[in-house]
């Protein structure tokens, strides 16, 4: 098959999100039974239309698919999020089909090249286990540059009763924390994206969660994000100067979260906060690098990544 004869790139339109929502279900969930897991999308693709609906509200028009122009189907499919500092890259999916024949490297540079038109470096989150993305992006310029390790902790129907220092700093997230907030990523991670954590506060569908931590002065030194819905169950994007804020954000988060299991990214590195997790029930299910292309700065503190949206 001659793919590259076969492929047009194109943005994706209304009329295509019930068939990019069924080509990230299959194409993942092939991809994860394929190594012997478990499919991780479950109850149909409704699932994951989920993400192309919250990935439209925030950025629309951003998705790029190959299409097949023999039959009009869609081989591939990639979310991409331009912000003030960088452009993040979303879900990147090729149907099963076409494993192999090059599609997502025609979707990825179309992403890289938007990026470099715009001057701006690329970021994401790609998983450790995956040597097909791992692949992809290291051989397009991307350099894994922090490794986390996804852990998941079952919440008890009553919550955990546990306590720790800094859980009275803890507060729900306002819309006039968003300066602060956006003030404080700059500094730990060197990226903006106040318009995210807007949309993530006023919380339209009623599937997130913000908490902030803050200083006895009344100062925003950390913040964790969470979302609960069929798709996604999940803690992130969080950023924290240490796990001093990070631990009483994680507990708060994760008993707004009573009798599900949600999933969190944190840092191999810390050696303080993975252990306390693990002492708290935590176990781990995957390790995820961030991966940029282009100008990266170290992070300053924790930045606790996601993949809907995605935050690298
Ligand atoms: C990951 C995925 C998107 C790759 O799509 P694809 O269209 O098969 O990828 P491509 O054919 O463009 O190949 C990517 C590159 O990786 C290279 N590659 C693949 N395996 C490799 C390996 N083990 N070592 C070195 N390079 C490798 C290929 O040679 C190719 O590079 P080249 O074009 O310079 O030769 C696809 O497997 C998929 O959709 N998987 C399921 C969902 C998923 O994991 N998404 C990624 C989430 S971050």
């Amino acid at each position: 098959m001659n793919v590259n004869e076969q492929v047009k790139l194109r943005a994706m339109t209304s009329a295509d999100i019930a068939e990019v929502a069924d080509l990230i279900y299959v194409s993942t969930n092939y991809w994860y039974e394929a190594q012997g897991k478990g499919a991780i999308f479950r109850g149909g693709p409704e699932a994951t239309e989920w993400v192309c609906k919250i990935y439209e509200d925030l950025d629309p028009g951003r998705c790029v698919v190959a299409e097949n122009t023999r039959n009009g189907r869609l081989m591939g499919s990639c979310f991409y999020h331009p912000r003030p500092t960088h452009v993040s890259l979303g879900i990147m999916n090729v149907h099963p089909n076409y494993f192999g024949y090059g599609v997502a490297g025609r979707l990825l540079k179309f992403i890289t090249d938007f990026s470099e038109a715009e001057g701006k470096p690329t970021r994401l989150v790609s998983s450790a286990h995956n040597l097909d993305s791992f692949s992809l992006y290291t051989r397009a310029g991307f350099i894994p540059r922090a490794a986390y390790q996804d852990m998941f902790l079952k919440v008890p129907e009553t919550g955990l009763d546990l306590s720790v220092p800094g859980l009275d700093r803890v507060r729900p997230a306002v819309a006039a924390d968003v300066d602060a907030m956006t003030e404080l990523e700059a500094e730990v991670a060197g990226i903006r994206r106040p318009d995210d954590y807007r949309y993530f506060i006023e919380n339209k569908d009623r599937i997130w969660h913000v908490s902030v931590h803050e200083t006895s002065a009344g100062e925003i030194d950390g913040f964790l994000v969470s979302v609960a819905h069929p798709g996604s169950n999940m803690l992130g994007p969080g950023i924290m100067r240490s796990e001093e804020q990070t631990l009483p954000l994680i507990l708060s988060e994760l008993n707004q979260h009573k009798g599900r299991c949600p999933v969190f990214l944190v840092p191999v590195d810390n050696e303080p906060l993975v252990q306390t997790l693990y002492r708290w029930g935590a176990r781990n299910c995957e390790i995820h690098f961030c991966q940029v292309r282009g100008d990266f700065r170290p992070f300053q503190g924790i930045s606790m990544p996601t993949f809907a949206p995605e935050t690298g």
